[in-house]
């Protein structure tokens, strides 16, 4: 198929519920993405923070091709060798109470399956979240998500008994988490809300109110695990422990692959059949993560990203934005926000129209998720275009 023939068999044949670019792409290689007719594109999304390590890596596809060949799927009816021995590398990626993890295959899955927990382990069923957030698309954490675009249209569905505070608002949290809260639910840094950074003491306050109240910290990781932030986990730049971690989307190097991981008591709230999923946590997909996390650490791409995020942040800010078309620049690791405003669609474009791709969020927010594996290059090519752009934006 040429690329006319695709959208137009996509236009028929496919719901119509993304807005997407008028491009399809065939193949990529590192950072890098090739449309249907091989021109190449400069990919600064990574699939939405899923390929931290790019494309065709080669580990992810040996691994592919070696456990291809010996088993993709059995279900949980068996013990699984791949998912045991993912978990015990999780477990040793993380503080000893965040040792027990369940597989699912996403991350709303995740946050449904830390809902879930959260009823089960506290026996109460209200929880607080923030506005702006986002958790995944299925209704349980749908209500947990705080913005009204994603909801709209779906209310009567969503689970009642959430509770909205503002994101890094510490009195807020103090008054919303009480004695009948079961969790409340966070990210560490807002990603599909604009990469918004919340405060140290926000953090701290959210860890001390939810020890004060007996309500389960549930920290969604989903977007920002695995070194996209600097750190393997964003809890540690906030020197806090969350009761419940919630990931996905980089664990699986493009594989769908979610979890949740939490201490062995909390676990212990799902006895058989309080929870499960056919597909969740199969040999294929562990042996895939594993090969992820392996490369992740051999590579050093945790330090990496928190250097890389750390140039490219400097030279970002150094561009001269006398039209005031850049309104603030934020991050940390290769996770960025570019606020813009209105202008944020239109350097999308732009960018576009120079073979690099960038996602806009929250409106007019320009989000960089680059691979981890980003070369210098690449960075600085997308800061020359960032710099021509406002220079010429009135
Ligand atoms: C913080 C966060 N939580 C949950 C999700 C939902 O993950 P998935 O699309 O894998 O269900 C996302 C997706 O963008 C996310 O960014």
């Amino acid at each position: 198929m040429n690329f006319e023939q695709v959208k137009k068999t996509t236009e028929s044949f496919l719901f119509q519920n993304y807005s997407r670019e008028e491009i399809c792409f065939q193949r990529g290689h590192r950072e890098f993405l090739y449309d249907l007719d091989g021109n190449e594109f400069l990919d600064l999304v990574a699939g939405i923070a899923v390929n931290a390590l790019g494309y065709c890596h080669p580990a992810i596809v040996d691994e592919v091709c070696l456990q291809a060949k010996k088993l993709v799927h059995v279900s949980n009816l068996y013990h699984v060798m791949e998912q045991a021995e993912l978990a015990e590398m999780l477990s040793s990626m993380t503080p000893s109470s965040l040792n027990v993890s369940l597989f699912v295959n996403s991350g709303t899955e995740a946050n449904e399956a830390a809902l879930k927990l959260a009823v089960k382990h506290t026996g109460r069923s209200r929880f607080v979240a923030a506005k702006n957030s986002f958790h995944g698309r299925t209704v349980g954490s749908l209500s947990a998500t705080g913005q009204l675009k994603y909801r709209s249209g779906f209310e009567p569905l969503i689970i009642p008994g959430f509770d909205f505070v503002e994101y890094d608002n510490c009195e807020h949290l103090k008054t919303a988490v009480n004695s009948e809260t079961a969790a409340l639910v966070l990210e560490p840094i807002q990603g599909e809300g604009g990469i918004v950074i919340p405060s140290l003491e926000f953090m701290k306050t959210a860890r001390d109110v939810c020890d004060e109240r007996g309500a389960l910290l549930i920290l969604d990781e989903v977007q920002t695990a695995f070194g996209r932030t600097g750190k393997m986990f964003a809890f540690e730049h906030y020197g806090i422990v969350p009761d419940v971690m919630t990931l996905a989307k980089a664990l699986g190097g493009g594989f769908p692959i979610g979890a949740l991981m939490t201490s062995s008591d909390i676990s212990k709230a799902f006895s058989p059949g309080s929870h499960g999923s056919t597909f969740g946590g199969n040999p294929f997909v562990c042996a895939i993560a594993k090969s992820v996390l392996s490369t992740i650490v051999a590579e050093g791409l945790v330090a990496r990203s928190a250097e890389m995020g750390r140039m490219w942040m400097s030279q970002l800010l150094s561009i001269p934005n006398e039209n005031g078309a850049v309104r603030g620049i934020r991050g940390k690791g290769l996770m960025i926000g570019i606020e813009m405003g209105d202008e944020a669609k239109r350097l999308q474009k732009y960018a576009f129209q120079n073979r690099v791709l960038v996602n806009v969020c929250a409106g007019g927010v320009v989000r960089l998720l680059p691979p981890l594996i980003i070369g210098q290059s690449s960075m600085k090519r997308f800061s020359d275009l960032l710099t021509l752009f406002v220079s010429t934006s009135s």
